[in-house]
């Protein structure tokens, strides 16, 4: 099942039928993290990636940078399985997808002055000399806000929206053709936050990037994404381009997480979901969703909804969405 794309030429990322499971604690089942999830991204596209806490975004990215491991399904990446990739192909397919995590404190090694930090792709790839390696990340430390002067200084001295750039610029050195954002934002001040996604979109432009991009914050994905998945429970419930899924929600967990933005309620109630997600080691049968929705019917709980294109580019898995 693809959701989403239809000329395959252009894609640059296509999961297909993806589950990664994490063992479970003792007398429990696995973990069903994610579970047969399928979505394909453009090139030069932004394909966000919005859900509650827990249903298995960050698996996702784990899966693809292949930190977790899936243990079934495909991870396309022009056109050759990212999952079976061995020694060589393996090395070079990781420098053309680089990630940005939320938290940028955690993910810049202390001891490291900054221009180090942003040189250490080029180092293990072994690409420049000492020197141009340094004229290369002055180069980046520009292209994304920073002082050549300030590569000396060592991660605590920077701000944490000054973080996220040296951040950005590692993950730009070995010229990715795919960034993967996962909450990049989040960790930030409300005040540097539109900066930094800012400067996302300026370099998405200036350097032909396509993004994966995975927030909490509903708006800011809609700010920056063409088209956008949601996730419940390990599952893909709905993908459609931004705009339309914004607008005309049709999966109802898509209605209540939409309805929930300030702002966007004008003229709809605010609809407020009981109870909480299930565990992901106890999935119920039937559509995941259906302890919580106020529209479930018996068939809710004798068949799981397949994702379904209802309308051009927006797939939907309700059994009632129309
Ligand atoms: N290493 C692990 N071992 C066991 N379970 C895990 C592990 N990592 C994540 N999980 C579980 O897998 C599920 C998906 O977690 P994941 O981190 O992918 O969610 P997420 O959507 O990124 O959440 P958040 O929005 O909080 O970052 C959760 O139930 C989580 O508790
Ligand atoms: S399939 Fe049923 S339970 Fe699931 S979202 Fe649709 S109406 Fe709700
Ligand atoms: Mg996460």
């Amino acid at each position: 099942m693809l959701a989403a794309v239809s000329d395959a030429s252009d894609v640059l990322l296509d999961v297909e039928h993806l589950k990664t499971y994490y063992a479970g604690r003792r007398g429990s089942g696995a973990v069903r993290a994610v579970d047969d999830v399928s979505f394909q991204i453009r090139r030069g596209e932004t394909f966000g990636l919005v859900g509650e806490s827990g249903c298995g975004k960050s698996t996702v990215v784990r899966s693809i940078l292949r930190l977790a491991s899936a243990h079934a399904g495909e991870v396309r990446f022009e056109g050759r399985d990212i999952l079976a990739m061995r020694g060589r192909e393996l090395r070079r397919t990781r420098a053309d997808i680089q990630a940005i995590f939320q938290d940028p404190r955690a993910s810049l090694d202390p001891r490291m002055p900054a221009g180090d930090i942003i040189a250490e792709g080029l180092v293990v790839q072994g690409k420049l000399s000492g020197k141009d390696r340094r004229a290369r990340a002055a180069e980046l430390a520009e292209m994304v806000g920073l002082r050549p002067d300030q590569l000396r200084r060592y991660p605590h001295e920077f701000s944490g929206g000054q973080q996220q750039r040296i951040g950005i610029a590692r993950a730009l050195a070995l010229r990715p053709k795919f960034v993967i954002a996962d909450e990049p934002v989040s960790a930030l001040d409300v005040s540097v936050q539109s900066q930094v996604l800012n400067l996302l979109t300026d370099l998405q432009r200036r350097l032909s990037l396509t993004y994966l991009f995975i927030a909490h914050d509903l708006s800011v994905v809609e700010y920056l994404s063409e088209r956008v998945g949601v996730m419940y429970l390990g599952r893909l419930v709905e993908v459609a381009p931004a705009r339309e899924l914004y607008e005309n929600p049709l999966m109802p967990y898509t209605e209540a997480l939409i309805s929930a933005i300030p702002g966007r309620r004008a003229g709809r109630e605010r609809i407020v979901l009981r109870g909480e997600v299930p565990s992901p080691t106890n999935v119920p049968d039937g559509c995941r969703f259906r302890s919580r929705c106020w529209k479930a019917e018996s068939i809710c709980a004798e068949s799981e909804p397949q994702l379904r294109q209802l309308s051009d580019g927006h797939w939907a898995a309700c059994h009632f969405a129309a």
